[in-house]
């Protein structure tokens, strides 16, 4: 079967300077994929590659089979692609409700829009029990499960999350992690999770890139990376 996603030799400039050299990676339907490395790696470029924020300058992505380099950001969105990037930004005065709604932008059907929205609260109970307030008075772990749930609002078929541990209470961490395998086991939701906590990352993933300075330095499954001798030193010590 033909991957959900795929990069073939990309390549990513900040003017000069590359992020990304000839990285070539998959995510198939129904998948875990975790994409680990130091910061400055080139993680997030991915992401932003995947989501037009910024032109490659070679190679070819695509989703389902068709090219999406070069299309605008809510083409993608209604393509099914959908991005909670670093440092979980909700709107801080809006409220939970509306938050999660904004993340609904794309979709006209207000039943099947109340449906998801249904659905979103009963996998963050957090945020029904805090429905009706502003989400910048919530600690960083629900604000992380909020711009998870409003990624959810737009019905994805692939989620990209970029750093969701980052900054995030240890008991919180091990919450969201449970929230991100159930929602790939239930809804069929693909994730591309980029993590600098590679313990985690592999721990719920089902294969793995690690990044070094902007090219894919080992992949394989997330079972074998976490015994590899060489995934222990370079980025599995001291953490956790
Ligand atoms: N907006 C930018 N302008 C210039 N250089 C950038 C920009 N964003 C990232 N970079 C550089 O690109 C490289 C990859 O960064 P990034 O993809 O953010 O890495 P990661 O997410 O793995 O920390 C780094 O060397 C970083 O300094
Ligand atoms: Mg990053």
């Amino acid at each position: 079967m033909e991957p959900l996603l795929t990069f073939s030799g990309v390549e990513l400039y900040y003017d000069q300077v590359y992020a990304l050299r000839n990285v070539s990676l998959e995510v198939n339907e129904g998948e875990t994929v975790a994409l680990i490395g130091a910061n400055g790696a080139g993680k997030t470029s991915i992401l932003r590659a995947i989501t037009g924020l910024r032109k490659i300058r070679k190679g070819e992505i695509r989703f389902r089979g068709q090219r999406i380099d070069g299309r605008p950001p809510d083409e993608l969105v209604k393509m099914g692609i959908a991005m909670v990037p670093e440092g979980r930004r909700s709107f801080p005065l809006m409220s939970v409700k509306d938050n999660l709604l904004m993340g609904a932008f794309t979709r006209h059907d207000k039943a099947e829009v109340a449906n998801t929205l249904e659905a979103v609260l009963t996998r963050f109970p957090r945020l029904r029990e805090r429905y009706s307030q502003a989400a910048g008075t919530m600690s960083g772990g629900e604000q992380q499960m909020l711009v998870i749930g409003r990624a959810l609002m737009s019905r994805p078929t692939l989620l990209l999350l970029d750093e969701p541990s980052l900054g995030i209470a240890p008991k919180l961490v091990q919450d969201i992690a449970r929230s991100i395998v159930a929602i790939n086991r239930d809804e069929q939701v693909s994730v591309l999770l980029v993590e600098q906590n590679s313990r985690i990352a592999l721990k719920i993933s089902a294969r793995a890139y690690a990044l070094s300075t902007g090219a894919v330095a080992l992949s394989g499954p997330s079972a074998e990376l976490l015994n590899d001798e060489r995934i222990k030193t370079l980025y599995l010590g001291g953490e956790l």
